[in-house]
């Protein structure tokens, strides 16, 4: 009734077997993950009758995701992402009088980790298998200096799906100097499972009553504004097209939804719908923020599962991970760690009909 396997899914360049994990629940809820980016890229729920759809985008196999057209409109697609997930403002950041500089790999900007961040190594794999869950456990060592950041950083991304049907991800770290640490998942979710249908007919709702404004670049401006009669309130599930169609400067500004919202900290964070499947997707965290992206770049660039162009708004990420550039922002919740401390946060998906 749980059950995990796993099997080859492709070579890396260099000759590397990148193997492919699949953890099944009842054949009610099916979740894989890959040792490469410790990538999440497949999952499968049931709709209203019972019908079993993937409903994240990726690729059907390694190269899929190590293709050119993708490579060159890459967008982390279930990528673990890290050190540190989003944009750092002028690409730098000072700990303890120390400046560190950071490479560009998004135009002019520092994203997700750098040039070759977490989502681009392989990470060794250890398989769970117990009476209430299956899992894998990856782990990766990042070297002081990598992309720019100090600190040798050990790190643990785990990944269990559960005798609820409870698909969680666990991220651990540890440093050996001073650092910055903000990991999340990239997952693209559209739960129609075609992913040819834009997300725009999905309800969503968010468990927060603000969001951070961005600038020209996404870069969050500091400010910390309620989401009260703006597109960012979601509160109660509303329509992503009625919020995605609202003439405001903030969603000009990135082409939809890339944002940061401020979450209540409940525990819960948001629940995504999709009313003609039946399929519902809840999102429960610790963390402080949810950076939620409609896929506002994504445009038939590249072949994905299925053969299947991913267009803009065919899907969306829902980040959770403390707030994008916090480092330079006294305002936002420290994403600093201390040797000897350590880094901890769970985000738990549950996907149901
Ligand atoms: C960022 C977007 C970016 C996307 C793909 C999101 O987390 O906020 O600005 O385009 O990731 O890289």
């Amino acid at each position: 009734m749980l059950t995990i396997e796993q099997k080859l899914f492709g070579k890396l360049p260099n000759g590397q077997d990148v193997t492919l994990f699949t953890m099944n629940f009842k054949d009610e809820v099916i979740a894989s993950v890959m040792d490469y980016g410790a990538t999440w890229t497949h999952f499968f729920g049931k709709d209203r009758d019972g019908k079993l759809a993937d409903v994240v985008l990726g690729f059907d196999t390694l190269e899929g995701y190590l293709q050119e057209d993708y490579q060159n409109n890459y967008c982390y697609i279930g990528s673990t992402v890290g050190r540190i997930a989003g944009r750092i403002k002028g690409n730098q950041f000072s700990l303890d009088g120390q400046t560190f500089h950071l490479p560009l790999n998004a135009g002019a900007i520092h994203l997700h980790g750098g040039i070759e961040g977490w989502d681009r190594k392989l990470w060794k794999a250890t398989l769970i298998s117990e009476t209430n869950q299956v899992g894998v456990r990856f782990y990766y060592q990042s070297p002081h200096g990598e992309e720019g950041y100090p600190g040798t950083v050990d790190v643990w991304v785990t990944y269990t799906l559960n005798t609820s049907g409870e698909l969680s991800i666990h991220y651990k770290a540890i440093t050996d100097k001073k650092t910055i640490i903000n990991p999340t998942n990239h997952a693209y979710f559209n739960l129609s499972g075609d992913f040819r249908q834009p997300i725009t007919d999905h309800m969503f709702t968010v468990d927060a009553d603000s969001y951070l404004p961005v600038d020209s670049q996404g870069m969050p401006t500091g400010a910390i504004v309620e989401v009260a009669e703006s597109p960012f309130d979601f509160r109660t599930p509303i329509l992503l097209e009625e919020q995605l169609g609202k003439a405001e400067e903030q969603l000009q500004l990135v082409g939809g939804i890339d944002h940061s919202f401020v979450l209540n900290n409940s525990e819960y964070a948001a629940t995504l719908f999709h009313p003609l499947s039946g399929r519902k997707l809840i999102v429960h965290t610790l963390e402080p923020g949810l950076q939620v992206y409609t896929g506002n770049s994504l445009g038939n660039d590249f072949l994905g599962k299925g053969g299947v162009t991913y267009g803009k708004y065919s899907a969306i990420c829902l980040e959770t991970q403390h707030f994008p550039d916090a480092i330079n922002q006294p305002a936002f919740q420290s994403v600093v760690v201390e040797p000897g401390e350590g880094f901890e946060s769970k985000t738990v998906f549950v996907l149901t009909s």
